[in-house]
């Protein structure tokens, strides 16, 4: 970590006792303990799925494992309990020297019991994590096992971003960038969906378990399925949709590119240039003030605009979006919060203190319902798909007369459209992460 980085990190650091000491006081509490996590087994077996570490341990620290505590305490240096087992099943890598070891009151210990032996045994204290039965036989009451003011306020500040959370996010849009150049390269060689998600990973260096999410790799019309996790092996798709990102020091990227060959038919390939052209339009509309909702419906203009640009839709984006006809094409959300989870958290939370903002009915999906704000990093990832399942109840509905089936049915074996990028909001407008890149 280059000096600069460190100096981030300690501001970082001290961002996070600062306002987690005015939540501390905001919910009536003296201290708060988290933990990293425990491994989920899987039933009746003797194998543990890939550790997701506590989104809130790991705004403090990108210390990997399970089991580990962070203690804090107003006014306290904090404390950083690491849970090492002597063991010879699976590798212990001793501690070394990270970057942020001096910034915490940081212990040793071989067990999670010894570790709790460190938390405090008194006073008001809440803990956040996913073993609250160690936190109560520890002490802490049930009511102060992940109380809902407490992490509401906590999620809230975790949508605003500080200068080393940006430079990892950064980090973590490179790697990304690095697998999704190698994808586009196997793929204008004719590669198969394994093989591009092999030939992503070994870009990016990486085990699929470090990944922030599954690859979505589909060619042609597994493109129209939203969380495709399949892995085909014929070659030669003509429409690669790639969904994939990557992580640093525990924050994630979440990229989406369309690409196509050229023996792909020709007003897809139009589609697939105008979604990158309303993409980047979407982008230069972010602005602090502006409710997302406002910015997921301008989405819906566009992308009806567009279909009716190709005779898809025979009514313009207004009417379209009106009549509820580009929910079929478009049926997720624009764009969700970014961070130490790839959905982050807060982004439908109504204040600080808590409370639901709503989705709008007709949008159901969308994750993000809060004002555009300073700092906040998000994605915008506009999408255009032919989902028989959704298009369906369409074709004898009272709106049939707006859809062109003919083209529909033409199109419909290229599957779908993504383009996503992750952007950060400046106090004039945005600074998108993934542009530069790729
Ligand atoms: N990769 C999942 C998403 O774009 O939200
Ligand atoms: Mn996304
Ligand atoms: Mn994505």
């Amino acid at each position: 970590m280059s000096p600069q980085g460190r100096s981030l990190y300690a501001e970082h650091l001290t961002a996070r006792q600062k306002t987690t000491e005015a939540a501390l006081a905001a919910c009536g509490f003296d201290a708060l303990v988290l933990s990293s996590g425990a491994p989920f087994t899987y039933f009746a077996d003797d194998q543990d799925a890939p550790l997701h570490e506590n989104g809130h341990f790991a705004h403090w620290v990108p210390l990997r494992g399970p089991h580990h505590l962070i203690v804090v305490r107003p006014g306290t240096k904090p404390r950083l309990v690491r849970v090492a087992p002597e063991d010879y099943w699976y590798e212990q890598a001793p501690l070394g020297s990270p970057f942020w070891a001096d910034d915490f009151d940081l212990h040793e210990v071989g067990t999670p019991e010894e570790a709790w032996k460190l938390a405090p045994s008194h006073g008001r204290v809440a803990y956040i994590g996913d073993e609250p039965e160690r936190a109560q036989a520890a002490g802490v009451t049930a009511a102060s096992c992940n109380p809902e003011t407490l992490v509401a306020r906590l999620n809230w500040e975790r949508a605003y971003k500080s200068e080393y959370e940006v430079a990892c996010l950064e980090e973590a849009e490179t790697r990304a960038a690095w697998g999704h150049r190698a994808a586009l390269a196997a793929f204008d060689q004719g590669a198969s969906e394994l093989e591009v998600h092999h030939a992503y990973l070994a870009a990016v260096r990486c085990t699929e378990a470090e990944l922030p999410y599954p690859t979505i790799i589909g060619h042609d019309e597994k493109g129209a399925i939203l969380h495709y996790t399949g892995k085909r092996t014929q070659r030669d798709g003509r429409v690669l949709l790639i969904d994939a990102g990557a992580r640093h020091l525990g924050y994630c990227s979440d990229i989406t590119r369309t690409w196509t060959r050229k023996d792909c038919d020709a007003r897809f390939r139009h589609l697939v240039k105008g979604m990158d052209k309303l993409q980047l339009e979407l982008c230069a509309k972010v602005v602090p003030g502006l409710p997302y909702p406002d910015l997921h419906a301008a989405a819906h203009v566009l992308i009806g605009d567009l279909l009716h640009e190709l005779g898809i839709l025979r009514v313009t984006g207004e009417e379209a979006f009106d009549q509820g006809v580009t929910s079929p094409f478009f049926p997720h959300g624009l764009g969700h919060f970014l961070g130490i989870q790839v959905h982050d958290v807060g982004g439908r939370q109504k204040e600080p203190a808590g409370g639901v903002a709503p989705p709008p009915a007709k949008s159901p999906f969308l994750r993000t319902t809060r004002k555009i704000e300073e700092h906040q990093v998000f994605t915008i990832e506009p999408g255009c798909y032919f989902i028989e399942m959704l298009l369906r109840p369409h074709r004898n509905g009272p709106k049939a007369e707006c859809f062109d089936w003919k083209q529909i049915d033409e199109l419909t074996e290229f599957g779908g459209i993504r383009i996503e990028d992750n952007v950060l909001v400046t106090a004039s407008g945005h600074r998108n992460l993934t542009r530069p890149h790729i």
